[in-house]
């Protein structure tokens, strides 16, 4: 009896070293046995999300591109969990079939669209994944320990003319690239093309966004930060950031209670063709430099070396800082603060930036 629970553990990892295959739905429940999972390229019925619950280990390869059919609902379209993972996308595409859905108005109303498209709920690696045509928001990240996302493509860029749902306006919307509300997540060399933020961290400590190209969006976005809520340790760091709305923003809600964010590290990104704000820290949202809440402490926003360089169309504000009294505290090295062009924008409530004029 004891012997064989000592070898259970053996057994258990001698069965699951198998190659399972999925080519549709149906072949999920067998494949997600095996430590080593294809899969190939298949369309995925519409009106059901794709969910795989891995084996702890297991190495995942995407052999095709796959394809969700068109329903509105509301998805997720893909969703992906396990400890240990390795998922290789092997440059294949997700396409969310965004055109179907988009109207202009994301997740303001209008169809009811899928979103997020995907979930990561994995630690380990995932890479090398395309996505195109998200119906509304892309990737939701909730990894239960560290994960590295790296070499992702996300193309919306459909999603920037409009169709003939937008009554003229950008036909994508909402459609944020990654949303984290996490801790121990790198996101690197992935090039999101988008309609609203690129990133946004919601709440959470130690993620790190690396040499990311981030096209047409709002820009990569600490908030919006709510009630009791903790951000501490994000790195932002050699980006670029390309006709967005803003470069960098920090936003929290106006309505905001118990929350605290600090340790916010920005170095070596550069930004063109800014069309609102370069920088932006608002205590007001979800208005735009409104009145500002006071229950969010924010600390320790700086931007270290190498310099971050921005510059902003005219017309644009180059920096605007709006806090609550009293609730930005101590002091902020912007001295590797570089941003050109536009005007100058107001500083409120706050006189703890140094080595920074614009
Ligand atoms: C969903 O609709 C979009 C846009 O109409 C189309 O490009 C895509 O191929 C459709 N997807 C499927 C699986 O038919
Ligand atoms: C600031 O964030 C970094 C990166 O996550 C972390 O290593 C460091 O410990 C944090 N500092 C404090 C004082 O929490
Ligand atoms: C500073 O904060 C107080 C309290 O929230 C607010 O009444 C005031 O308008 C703020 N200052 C400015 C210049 O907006």
């Amino acid at each position: 009896m004891l012997s064989l629970l000592v070898l259970l553990p053996f057994v258990q990892s001698a069965l699951s070293a198998c190659t399972g295959t999925i080519s549709s739905l149906d072949d999920i429940a067998a494949a997600v046995k095996c430590t080593t999972v294809n899969i190939n390229s298949f369309t995925v019925p519409a009106g059901q999300g794709f969910e795989i619950d891995l084996l702890d280990g297991t190495t995942v390869n995407l052999n095709g591109d796959i394809k969700f059919g068109n329903k509105t609902w509301a998805g997720p379209l893909f969703t992906v969990s396990g400890k240990s993972i390795t998922f290789n996308g092997n440059g294949h595409t997700l396409d969310g079939g965004g055109p179907f859905y988009w109207d202009g108005l994301g997740g303001n109303g209008g169809v009811t669209k899928p979103a997020p498209m995907i979930k990561i709920r994995i630690s380990g690696t995932y890479r090398d994944v395309k996505v195109l045509n998200s119906p509304a928001r892309t990737y939701s990240v909730s990894n239960p320990a560290a994960l590295v996302m790296t070499g992702l493509t996300i193309d919306n860029s459909l999603g920037d003319l409009p169709n003939s749902n937008s009554a003229g306006k950008a036909a994508g919307h909402n459609t944020d690239g990654f949303d984290a509300s996490t801790t121990d997540l790198t996101i690197q060399n992935s090039v999101i093309h988008n309609q609203d933020d690129c990133l946004a961290i919601n709440r959470g400590s130690n993620i790190v966004f690396q040499g990311n190209t981030c096209i047409g969006g709002h820009g990569i976005s600490v908030g919006s930060i709510d009630s009791g809520v903790t951000v501490n340790g994000i790195v932002i760091t050699g980006n670029t950031i390309i006709d967005n709305d803003q470069a960098l923003r920090i936003k929290t809600k106006s309505a905001a209670t118990g929350s605290t964010v600090t340790n916010i590290t920005y170095s070596g990104n550069t930004a063109t063709g800014i069309k609102r704000f370069g920088v932006i820290i608002d205590q007001s949202y979800p208005d735009t430099l409104g009145t500002p809440g006071t229950g969010v402490k924010l600390s320790g926003v700086n931007f270290v070396s190498p310099k971050t360089t921005i510059s902003v169309v005219s017309g644009a504000q180059k920096v605007a800082v709006n806090c609550g009294s009293g609730s930005c505290t101590g002091s902020w090295n912007w001295a590797n603060l570089a941003v050109s062009g536009g005007k100058a924008g107001s500083i409120v409530n706050f006189s703890g930036i140094t080595g920074f004029s614009q």
